[in-house]
């Protein structure tokens, strides 16, 4: 149990949910500053980044955002990982953009520098990343919860796009992400307000799938991934692409678009694996080809 309390610290994970068996270190990791990588799973075919920031309640630092863009192109690259999970620590998730790094931040320094230009590289991972929400999501917290695929939160997670209360608006997706995840008024009046809102009524919203107690956040949320991993990781990506599709373009070019992709799907070998699974009446083998 070293190892568990070594890379949860004052998360409370509950031990009988997730044993050693469920987790090893990430052997290959590159060492980074803000974030700590692990695979986990039975079949070690998760990968898990915990932001790690405790002093700022994983404030989103230029280092911290560029450390996980970089390890979500590792795992991307990395056969074994069907899945990735994007999490923080019992308090927060991550409390939004760094306010005193860019406290001095000017017009011209933003266009030069593309200020967050680089944090769209989560919602780009082709594997489908999961977010599990404890404590604050707040800002680009929230914003960086919504670039991943599913939302999972413990129940004392608090959402929230606090943006106006300090003098400027949401720039990584709050604007635009939670109108078309909650609609048009639930959006202004989080947006207009900066008030905070609970996991329960974000799931009512449509904003979470499912909130557990905080204890078994984690653990659940690695049973999703292992659910997604199972699967053929080559039609788990068309099949991620053309429901972000949804969001992206017309119903007509939607439907479009998913049918090619189905019937594209009759060109892999996972397909023909997984019908001829079916009808024989086993589980199927799949093997990403
Ligand atoms: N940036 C930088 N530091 C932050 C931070 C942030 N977003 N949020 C918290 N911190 C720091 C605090 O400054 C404090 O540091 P010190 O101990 O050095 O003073 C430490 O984290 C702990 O924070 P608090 O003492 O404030 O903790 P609390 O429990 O009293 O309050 C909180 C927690 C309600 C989350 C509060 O910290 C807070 O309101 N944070 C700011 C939330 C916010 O406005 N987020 C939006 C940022 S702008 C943005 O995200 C733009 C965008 O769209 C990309």
């Amino acid at each position: 149990m070293s190892v568990l309390r070594n890379i949860y610290g004052g998360l409370k994970v509950s031990q009988g949910l997730l044993s050693n068996k469920h987790l090893m270190k990430y052997s290959t990791a590159a060492s980074y500053e803000y974030i700590k990588t692990d695979v986990v799973g039975e079949k070690k075919n998760v990968a898990l980044i915990t932001l790690n920031r405790p002093k700022a309640l994983n404030a989103l630092c230029d280092g911290l955002m560029t450390d996980v863009a970089n390890a979500i192109a590792k795992f991307n690259q990395d056969e074994s990982i069907g899945a990735i999970i994007l999490t923080g620590s019992e308090k927060a998730f991550a409390a939004g953009a760094d306010i005193k790094e860019m406290l001095n931040n000017t017009l011209a320094s933003n266009l030069k520098t593309n200020f967050l230009g680089h944090w769209t590289k989560v919602a780009e991972s082709k594997k489908p990343v999961i977010a599990a929400v404890n404590g604050y999501a707040l800002g680009g917290g929230c914003e960086l919860a919504m670039m991943c695929d599913i939302i999972y939160a413990g129940n004392k997670a608090k959402f929230g796009q606090p943006e106006i209360a300090i003098g400027t608006i949401p720039g990584a997706g709050g604007t635009q992400r939670l109108t078309r995840a909650v609609g048009k008024s639930k959006a202004m009046e989080i947006v207009l307000t900066g008030n905070h809102f609970g996991a329960e009524e974000a799931e009512k919203m449509g904003l979470v799938s499912k909130v557990f107690p905080p204890e078994e956040l984690l653990p659940q949320t690695i049973k999703l991934a292992e659910k997604i991993s199972s699967h053929s990781q080559i039609i788990v990506q068309l099949a991620k692409d053309s429901v972000n599709r949804a969001y992206e373009t017309t119903l007509r070019e939607g439907l479009n678009y998913e049918l090619k992709l189905f019937q594209t799907t009759f060109a892999t070998e996972d397909r023909k694996e997984g019908m001829t699974a079916f009808t024989e009446k086993r589980a199927p083998n799949f093997k990403n080809q």
